[in-house]
């Protein structure tokens, strides 16, 4: 069974800024799913909705299907128990967000004890082997938050998250504060997990040369939508969509030192979610809009093998290549 089904995801925040509007998205397990996109098209909203995060009031819409159980649907009692033991979440800059006055061990079996009902000596144990999982001595497990560095701080948000084996996790950003070395060496971590324990991640980022590294398939979002999707390395390097092409094109290409010196920008900004433009609601930054584009809004369509793409220019010419 599919690990994470999204399905025509709409999430509206209080005041109606729609923040995500129709979103489909797959993982299975064993795989990683990049998201893409500037400050702004709604990845975090959409990473908040798949475990039910979001503020009071805010509308939501679809289904979040989670081993074919639906997170939307759900009873809350049944959400906090699939928060720890069946998804869970490490957030951007989420490395501030440990408590100062505890012990980091403490703070890593407390959802053991609470959500496992495990002994304190079988948490302890549990903690200690989780550490070491990350890249930390055991008896880091002493340390309070502000002995240990950004990097190390990471990794115990990691074993947090970690801590009562989820099926999928979700990684919002968690390396933006920190260095480039530091950076890949969390994500190489992250990927080790994925690899050995069979679970599933959901990586977001505004930078698509470290999905296109880390992940198997790449969703671009723009605007609350999911305006490209396919295999991670092609839709990098090969996209279809002009947003996504700007996208890859601003990040310096794995390989090709050129690029590195001239990445272009893409000018102006992603639209306020509570007053889109008409039509395709990239028309007004599009280098290669057309009239029509100011009214139509194109719905996402295969561009290639495994690959789907929302834009004008995309599909149309395959469809009339194939004839139909
Ligand atoms: N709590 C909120 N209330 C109203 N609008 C919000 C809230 N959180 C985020 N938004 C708006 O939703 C849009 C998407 O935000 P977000 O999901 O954080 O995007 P991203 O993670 O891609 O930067 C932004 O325009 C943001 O201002
Ligand atoms: S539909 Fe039009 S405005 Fe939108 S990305 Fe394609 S060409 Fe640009
Ligand atoms: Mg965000």
């Amino acid at each position: 069974m599919t690990l994470l089904e999204v399905r025509n995801l709409e999430v509206t925040y209080p005041g109606g800024a729609a923040a995500v509007r129709g979103v489909d998205l797959s993982l299975e397990a064993g795989q990683k799913l990049g998201i893409a996109g500037e400050s702004g098209c709604g990845k975090s909203t959409l990473a908040l909705a798949l475990l039910r995060l979001l503020p009071p009031g805010t509308r939501v819409g679809g289904e979040v299907l989670l081993d074919g159980e639906d997170v939307l649907a759900m009873r809350w009692g049944r959400v906090r128990a699939v928060r720890w033991a069946g998804a869970s979440i490490v957030f951007q800059g989420a490395m501030h967000s440990l408590n100062a006055v505890h012990r980091v061990g403490d703070q890593i079996a407390e959802p053991i004890l609470l959500h496992r009902r495990a002994t304190p000596a079988a948490a302890r144990r549990r903690t200690g082997e989780l550490l070491e999982q990350v890249g930390l001595p055991a008896a880091r497990a002493s340390a309070y938050p502000h002995e240990l560095s950004g990097g190390q701080r990471q990794r115990v948000m990691i074993a947090m998250a970690l801590a009562c084996d989820p099926r999928l996790v979700v990684a919002d950003e968690p390396t933006t504060a920190l260095d480039v070395m530091i950076q890949a060496q969390i994500l190489r971590l992250i990927e080790g997990l994925v690899a050995e324990q069979e679970l599933g991640l959901v990586a977001i980022s505004h930078d698509l040369a470290v999905l296109a590294e880390t992940c198997d398939r790449m969703a671009v979002m723009y605007a609350g939508r999911v305006v490209e999707e396919g295999p991670a390395r092609t839709v990098y390097e090969d996209a279809g969509h002009p947003y996504a092409r700007a996208l890859s094109e601003a990040f310096p290409r794995i390989g090709d030192p050129a690029s590195r010196f001239a990445p272009r920008g893409l000018p102006g900004d992603p639209p306020d979610p509570s007053d889109l433009p008409s039509g395709c609601a990239f028309h007004p930054r599009c280098p290669v809009a057309l009239d029509s584009c100011t009214v139509d809004d194109p719905a996402l369509r295969v561009s290639g093998t495994g690959r789907r793409a929302a834009c004008v220019h995309v599909g149309a010419a395959q469809d009339a290549r194939s004839g139909t």
